[in-house]
C-alpha cells in the first residue's frame, strides 16, 4: 500500500521549486511500473483526511501489507497517524516513511517527524524517486 497525505494531490502546481513538476498521477504511474518490475502489487492512494489515512493503515495491518507512507504535514504533529503506523510495524510489517523534499533542510517545524520513530526507515529528499527507492527498500 502506497499512501500519500494532504495536499499531495496538488503536486505539479504546488510549490514546484520544492516538489517538482510531476503530478501525483505521474508518480502513481511510475510507482506502479516500479512495483511491477519488482514483482509487487501496488495499491496507490491519496487522502487529505487524517481519519481516512488511519483507516487505510488499519486495512494494511489486517491485510498484512507493507506500507510506503508520505504523511505530508501530518508527519510533524499527528500522533494518531503515528499510532496507526506503529500498528503496522509492531504487527510485523514494514513501513517506509517517504518525503519528496528533505524536511531536515527546511523550516524548523518540519525537522520533527512523529512517525519516524515507529517507521522501519525513512527516505527523503529524492523527489519522486523517494517513493521508488522505498519500494526497493521493501524488497531488499
Ligand atoms: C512532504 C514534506 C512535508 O513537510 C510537507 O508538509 C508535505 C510534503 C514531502 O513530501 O516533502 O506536504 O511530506
Amino acid at each position: 500500500m502506497v499512501l500519500s497525505g494532504p495536499n499531495l494531490s496538488r503536486l505539479g502546481s504546488r510549490e514546484p521549486e520544492i516538489y517538482g513538476s510531476e503530478t501525483l498521477d505521474d508518480i502513481a504511474t511510475a510507482v506502479t511500473r516500479e512495483g511491477d518490475s519488482l514483482g509487487m502489487t501496488v495499491d496507490f492512494r491519496q487522502s487529505n483526511d487524517e481519519a481516512e489515512l488511519i483507516g487505510w493503515l488499519h486495512e494494511a495491518v489486517d491485510a498484512g501489507s507493507d506500507v510506503v507512507l508520505n504523511p505530508a504535514a501530518f508527519t510533524h504533529y499527528s500522533y494518531a497517524i503515528r499510532d496507526a503506523c506503529a500498528l503496522v510495524t509492531t504487527g510485523g510489517r514494514q513501513l517506509v516513511e517517504v518525503h519528496l523534499s528533505n524536511p531536515a533542510a527546511r523550516e524548523s517545524f518540519r525537522h520533527t517527524s512523529v512517525v519516524a520513530g515507529v517507521a522501519t526507515g525513512t527516505i527523503a529528499g529524492f523527489g519522486s524517486r523517494s517513493y521508488l527507492l522505498a519500494l526497493r527498500a521493501l524488497v531488499a
